[in-house]
């Protein structure tokens, strides 16, 4: 790998590292495609699909300046969001949770808010743009569960802060990381403690339009690093090497070539 100084030995049939393999993974939204949940960029993607609120960008609707000033689209846009739980992770997911069992996982930072790494049963995941596990005022602080804001969120009527919402200044958002907003504290520890120790950075289904990913390889610029994506970025020419397609085909062929029992989500029961 020209990128790093460390050595990897890849053999036709496995890779065959110094010593235990460890794996960054780096996750965007095309991997959660194949689970029927649509990307951001793409040509069908979210950002195609929010015409009828009339945003300026459609980044709008993720800034938090502009939910403090109309939360609407935001909740309305949720609503469809939270309604469908009827995904399953991909295996793409079930890849990263075979990673795990392997030992062969040192993290999988995702930008994904849909949860599937975890309802996948990965646990050594760092959700860097947050959850909708948890939900905050975004004047007063007051803090609300999923529970509460569920509803809210499920028939798009915005969440008013219960503390100040006499003011109408607190709005209730979930705990996912806008634009304008900063990611988790967590995040650079992480990656100064992982970038130590991790053999090969793996992003899959990514622009790498979006910090912190975007910044993955000059973050851990001695770690090789690959990139699977379905289309070609610019950002490729930084990676050791590249695999342009399917992400769950790819994954898949690479698990047939370790002899990995790589099983689709798709054929376990509901
Ligand atoms: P994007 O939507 O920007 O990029 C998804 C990428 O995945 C694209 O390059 C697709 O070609 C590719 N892709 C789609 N399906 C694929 C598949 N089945 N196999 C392989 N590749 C596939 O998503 P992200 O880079 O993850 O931020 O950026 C998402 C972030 O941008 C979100 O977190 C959100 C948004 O603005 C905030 O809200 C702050």
């Amino acid at each position: 790998f020209r990128r790093s100084k460390r050595i990897v030995i890849v053999t036709g049939k496995q890779a065959m590292p110094v010593r235990c393999f460890r794996l960054t993974i780096r996750l965007g939204a095309g991997i959660s495609t194949n689970a029927g949940i649509p990307d951001f960029r793409s040509e069908n993607g979210i950002y195609s699909r929010l015409d009828e609120f009339k945003l300026d960008t459609p980044e709008d609707i993720f800034h938090i300046d502009f939910f403090k000033c109309n939360p609407q689209p935001f909740y309305t846009f949720s609503k469809n969001l939270i309604s469908d739980t009827s995904w399953k992770p991909t295996l793409c997911h079930e890849f990263v949770k075979l990673l795990e069992a392997k030992k062969k996982l040192l993290r999988n930072y995702t930008q994904n808010i849909d949860g599937l790494e975890k309802r996948a049963g990965v646990t050594r995941v760092l959700q860097v743009h947050g959850s909708f596990s948890t939900a905050r005022c975004t004047a007063c602080k007051y803090k609300a569960t999923f529970e509460v804001i569920k509803p809210f969120l499920e028939t798009g009527k915005v969440m008013y802060c219960p503390k100040c919402f006499e003011r109408k200044e607190g709005i209730v958002k979930p705990d996912i990381v806008f634009f304008g907003e900063k990611y988790p504290p967590t995040y650079d520890k992480l990656i100064a403690k992982d970038k130590a120790q991790a053999d090969l950075i793996v992003v899959m289904g990514s622009s790498l339009k979006i910090f912190p990913i975007a910044g993955i390889l000059d973050q851990m610029s001695e770690v090789p690093a690959i990139l699977i994506n379905k289309e070609t970025l610019d950002a490729k020419l930084k990676f050791d090497h590249v695999m342009k397609g399917d992400s769950d085909a790819i994954v898949s062929e690479i698990c047939r070539r370790l002899g990995w029992d790589l099983i689709s989500p798709l054929l376990m029961p509901a």
